[in-house]
C-alpha cells in the first residue's frame, strides 16, 4: 500500500513538476565568428514560458548558465559570441523550458567549434576603373575583437575574385592573397567588368561570395558618352538662347523709353513751327535760323 502511493506520489511529481516539453531545433550558428544560439518551444508549451540557456566547454566539463540568456522568451535568440570565446575550444549549449512551478528536459545542441563553424562572408568590396585596370578596395567586416589577437583575416586562406566583362559574359577566376588594394591590370579600356569576392578559409569551406560590384576600367568609351555631350550642349543652346531673349528684349524696352521721349521733344518743335509767323517757315530748315528769325519777328527789326 505504501509502496503504491509512493509511485502515485512519484508519478504526480512528474506531471505536475518536470513534464514541460522541451525545447526544439536548438542549434547555433555563426557568421564571421559571432555566434547565436536558436530554438523553438516544444508543442503545448505555455506562451509565458522563461527559457534559459548552459554552455559547457570541452576542456571544463560542467554546464554553465549564460548570464544574458536565463529568461528568454519563445522566438528570442542567445548570443554566444563573447561566451564562446575560445576559438579552437569545442562547445555545447543546452535550453531548458521553465515555469513557476514546472520544468522541462534540456535540449542539447551538436558539438561547436568556432574556427571550424563560423561562416566567413566576404569582404567589403568596392571597384574603380584605371585605365585598362580595375582598383579593388577591400575592407574587412566590422567583427568584434577576437581573443588571441587573431582578426578575421588571419583565418582567410586567400580570396578568390571572379571577373566578368558585363558586355558578352567572358569570365576569369583570380586566387590572391588578402590586401587592401589589389590593381587587375590588362584588361579592355573603357569596357564595364563586374567583381566578385570570396575569401577561402583556413579551417572550413563555409565561405559566401560578395554581392557583383561593377566598374568600367576607364570613363565610358566616346559612343556611350555621346548622349552626355549632346545633352550639354542642349543645355548651352537653351542658356544662350535666354540670354540673346533677354539682351533683345532690354534693347527693345530701352529704344521704348527712348521712343516716348523722342516725340515730346519733336512736337514741341512742331508747335512752335505751327504758331510761328510764316516768314520764318520758308527761312531756313537749320534750327538756328528759324529761331534767328523768330527773335527777329518778335522783337521787331532793328
Ligand atoms: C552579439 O554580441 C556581439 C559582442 O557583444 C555583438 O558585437 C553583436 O552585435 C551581437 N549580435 C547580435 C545579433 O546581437
Ligand atoms: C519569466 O521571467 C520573468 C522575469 O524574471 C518573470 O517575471 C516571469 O514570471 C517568468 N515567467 C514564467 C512563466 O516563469
Ligand atoms: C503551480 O502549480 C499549481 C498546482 O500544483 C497550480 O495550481 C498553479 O496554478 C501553478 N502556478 C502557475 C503559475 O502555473
Ligand atoms: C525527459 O527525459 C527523461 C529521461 O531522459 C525521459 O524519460 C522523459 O520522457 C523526458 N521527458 C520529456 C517531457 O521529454
Amino acid at each position: 500500500m505504501g509502496l503504491w502511493l509512493l509511485l502515485l506520489l512519484l508519478h504526480f511529481q512528474l506531471v505536475l513538476c518536470v513534464l514541460l516539453p522541451a525545447p526544439l531545433d536548438v542549434s547555433i550558428s555563426s557568421f564571421n565568428l559571432e555566434h547565436t544560439l536558436s530554438f523553438l518551444p516544444g508543442p503545448h508549451t505555455p506562451s509565458d514560458a522563461n527559457f534559459t540557456v548552459q554552455v559547457l566547454h570541452s576542456r571544463k566539463n560542467s554546464w554553465r548558465p549564460v548570464a544574458a540568456c536565463l529568461e528568454l522568451k519563445a522566438g528570442q535568440i542567445c548570443n554566444l559570441t563573447k561566451t564562446f570565446k575560445d576559438l579552437f575550444d569545442h562547445y555545447r549549449a543546452r535550453v531548458q523550458a521553465v515555469t513557476p512551478n514546472k520544468t522541462s528536459n534540456w535540449t542539447m545542441s551538436r558539438w561547436f567549434q568556432p574556427v571550424s563553424d563560423t561562416v566567413l562572408g566576404p569582404p567589403d568590396l568596392s571597384v574603380s576603373g584605371c585605365g585598362n585596370c580595375l582598383i579593388l578596395q577591400l575592407r574587412l567586416p566590422a567583427s568584434t575583437v577576437l581573443r588571441q589577437n587573431l582578426q578575421l583575416k588571419d583565418l582567410y586562406r586567400e580570396l578568390v575574385f571572379h571577373v566578368q566583362r558585363t558586355r558578352d559574359g567572358t569570365q576569369f577566376r583570380l586566387n590572391l592573397p588578402y590586401e587592401e588594394e589589389t590593381v587587375i591590370t590588362y584588361l579592355q579600356p573603357g569596357v564595364e567588368y563586374c567583381v566578385t569576392v570570396s575569401v577561402t578559409s583556413l579551417f572550413n569551406s563555409n565561405t559566401v561570395p560578395s554581392k557583383p560590384q561593377c566598374a568600367f576600367t576607364s570613363p565610358p568609351s566616346s559612343r556611350s558618352s555621346l548622349p552626355t555631350v549632346f545633352s550639354l550642349m542642349g543645355v548651352f543652346s537653351v542658356l544662350a538662347f535666354l540670354f540673346l531673349g533677354l539682351v533683345v528684349y532690354g534693347s527693345q524696352l530701352s529704344f521704348k523709353l527712348l521712343r516716348r521721349r523722342i516725340p515730346r521733344t519733336l512736337s514741341y518743335i512742331f508747335q512752335i513751327r505751327r504758331s510761328a509767323p510764316p516768314e520764318c517757315l520758308n527761312q531756313s530748315s537749320a534750327y538756328r535760323g528759324f529761331s534767328d528769325c523768330l527773335r527777329w519777328k518778335s522783337e521787331g527789326p532793328d
